[in-house]
């Protein structure tokens, strides 16, 4: 058995629709105001797919984006995994539908775990380097959340967006890549995040379709109180593993559901506010589509790069 080697983000890729929904389109369609989207959130506009635009035609894009900026073809990849809430159908998977597309004759799987997704995502990929099993992963995060959402439900409706983030994850040298990682879930909180019907727990009806039971629910303010907790405890956990200080990260990427919870981590950590990237403004939580520390699950995830 040959040692563990390191891995981790060899390029990167990524699309957004061109498609830009304001807080003031959102004023004409349910009782909300910019204002209050604004100091609530952090959010101005999201991006949001046409009706015929599915997440793999997003992934896809983001996919192709990754691999030319990795200068390699599908056919160096040894295996694609997709984190998605949003797959194009239940099954099969839209990993499926992207490696036909891509014309990657490789292993291919989805995961799904909320807006943690793309961390857990990339924390399979290093193992799967790290052990030799393969070389190239493909890890893309694709989400159209305008499909799952309530547009008549101000409580939600404002929040998300729609995007695609992609990684080709391979070997690096020593010191680099995924340095460590924290992963967790508590599924004693599921009900605070989900999308009640659809599944065999309670299966599509017409009283499922009647009682809007097909769409994203949420408890903002329970999720709101894990968020912060989430996203405090996995990074420093993160941190902890990859044997290095908090004060040593010279950029977080936190997941970009409200920009007050990116602000309450900010002020934990103690770190200049330039070294947390936010733009969550611009396009909203867009879910597995970001690096990400909390989701549905209730889950967490945080991991440490070394570029
Ligand atoms: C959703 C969220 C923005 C709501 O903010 P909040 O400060 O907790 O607000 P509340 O839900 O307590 O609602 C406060 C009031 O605003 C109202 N409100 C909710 N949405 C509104 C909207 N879009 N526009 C105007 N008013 C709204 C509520 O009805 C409530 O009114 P009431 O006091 O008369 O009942 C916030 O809870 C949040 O960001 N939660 C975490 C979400 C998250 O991270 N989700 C994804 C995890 S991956």
């Amino acid at each position: 058995m040959p040692d563990l080697r390191p891995a981790g983000i060899l390029a990167t890729g990524s699309y957004t629709p061109t498609r830009v929904l304001t807080n003031f389109d959102l004023e004409k369609m349910v009782d909300t105001s910019d204002e209050w989207i604004r100091t609530r959130t952090g959010i101005v506009e999201r991006r949001i797919a046409d009706e015929e635009t599915v997440t793999s035609d997003l992934a896809f894009l983001a996919a192709e984006a990754a691999l030319a900026d990795a200068g390699m073809a599908a056919s160096d990849l040894d295996a694609i995994m997709v984190a998605t809430v949003t797959p194009d159908m239940f099954f099969p998977c839209t990993a499926s539908l992207l490696q036909h597309r891509l014309g990657a004759s490789v292993a291919a799987f989805d995961i799904l775990v909320g807006c943690t997704g793309f961390v857990y995502a990339l924390a399979v990929a290093r193992e799967m380097i790290s052990s030799h099993a393969y070389n190239h992963i493909l890890v893309v995060g694709a989400e159209t959340l305008s499909k799952i959402t309530d547009w008549e439900d101000r409580s939600t409706c404002v929040l998300f967006g729609d995007a695609a983030g992609a990684a080709i994850v391979g070997p690096v040298p020593e010191g680099r890549g995924i340095l460590g990682y924290s992963l967790g879930n508590d599924g004693s909180n599921a009900d605070a995040l989900k999308i009640p019907a659809g599944g065999s727990g309670l299966p599509a009806s017409h009283e499922t379709v009647d009682q809007r039971l097909h769409y994203l629910a949420m408890n903002g303010p329970e999720v709101f109180k894990f968020a912060v907790r989430a996203m405090i405890d996995s990074s420093e956990e993160a941190v902890r593993k990859a044997g290095v200080q908090m004060t040593d990260i010279s950029l977080v990427i936190p997941h970009q559901a409200n920009l007050r919870i990116v602000d309450a981590a900010a002020k934990r950590f103690h770190l200049p506010s330039d070294r947390f990237v936010r733009n969550g403004d611009r396009y909203g939580n867009t879910s597995a589509a970001t690096i990400s520390s909390f989701g549905a699950g209730l889950s967490w995830g945080s991991l440490v790069l070394r570029w």
